[in-house]
């Protein structure tokens, strides 16, 4: 495990991508400062140029060059760092930071992971690391490995958990460029938790300007279509179950009805059932609007929205 991290500081200090498990999904990293380095996270992802990147670093003390955190978002910042929360804030002039990590704004999403193998890679390389989502763009974002391998090509070389990641959605995300802080993205971390530090949050719901590309409709895609408040599979669909066991369930989230076990489930599982060779479609059971499973709700409403009815791309 040792030589793989150098071997993956090797890669980066050369300037070139990596993938690397977190918490939450695998990502494609680069130098944070290295430009021809993070282009190439644009280029192998077929990331379009005006979505921003996320910063990862090892711990608050590191943005201090980079941005300024405000007051306000520090008993957060504090309480979930490291963890699945990714904060939007003013970036500082002279940062050092590729001016396509931002995709010409003036903020910066800064995030602390808790993974332990991505926090040795971040201890050992010592500089921040931009990292995207380790999928080609729109499809669906990868928890293993070999779904990595799968959507971006062997050609990339990626630090192995045989552990999947554990939270299995993205990072929250939390604008505090704005007057009034706006949750940007539902993600691992749920609102009720951050509203326990803010409450005054706002949720973000325009569209007509990108700020997050989580915000574009047709997103996290697999290849087949998705039904969605499935109770039953018709002829050919594979069910993705959530809760008590049905006789024609492909797959089940969780047989309890957990939904931090369906999060984590949800990405992998989709790699799965999304086979054109053994399915025409993918059923889903309905999952619960609370806590987590408002994430959920949200990648699933994006993935089967089909891509003709996106809003902008
Ligand atoms: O859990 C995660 O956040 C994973 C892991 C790898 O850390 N990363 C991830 O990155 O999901 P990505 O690029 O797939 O999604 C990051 C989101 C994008 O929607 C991007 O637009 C938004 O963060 N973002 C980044 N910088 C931003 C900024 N300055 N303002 C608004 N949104 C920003
Ligand atoms: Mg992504």
């Amino acid at each position: 495990m040792i030589s793989d991290i150098k071997k993956a500081i090797d890669l980066l200090n050369t300037g070139d991508v990596i993938a690397f498990p977190t918490e939450t999904v695998y990502g494609l990293g680069a130098d944070a400062s290295n430009e021809q380095a993070v282009q190439k996270i644009f280029t192998t992802k077929k990331r379009p140029g005006f979505n921003p990147l996320i910063v990862h670093l090892l711990d608050l003390s590191w943005a201090d060059t980079i941005a300024y955190v405000p007051q306000e978002a520090l008993p957060l910042v504090n309480n979930y760092w490291p963890g699945p929360l990714t904060i939007v804030v003013p970036l500082k002039e002279g940062a050092p930071i590729a001016p396509s990590v931002t995709a010409g704004l003036s903020t910066i999403g800064l995030r602390v992971p808790r993974h332990p193998l991505c926090r040795e890679l971040l201890k050992g390389y010592g500089k921040p690391i931009a990292a995207p989502s380790a999928n080609a763009s729109n499809t669906l974002s990868c928890t293993t490995a070999a779904h990595v391998r799968r959507s971006l090509g062997q050609g990339i070389y990626v630090l192995e958990d045989p552990a999947s990641c554990e939270c299995g959605l993205e990072s929250t995300i939390i604008d505090f460029s704005t007057s009034i802080p706006t949750l940007l993205r539902y993600g691992a971390l749920s609102l009720e938790a951050i509203q326990d530090y803010i409450p005054s949050i706002k949720l973000s719901t325009t569209v007509e300007k990108i700020k997050s590309p989580g915000q574009l409709k047709h997103h996290y895609a697999p290849t087949l279509p998705i039904r969605l408040n499935a109770e039953y599979p018709l002829e050919k669909e594979a069910f993705l179950n959530f809760g008590a066991p049905h006789p024609k369930e492909t797959l089940n989230l969780s047989r309890e009805g957990n939904l931090e076990k369906a999060g984590s489930n949800l990405f992998k599982m989709l790699h799965v059932l999304d086979d054109p060779n053994q399915f025409y479609a993918i059923a889903i059971a309905p999952i619960p609007n609370s806590g987590i499973g408002k994430a959920i709700n949200d990648r699933l409403i994006r993935a089967a929205t089909p891509k003709s009815l996106e809003e902008s791309s």
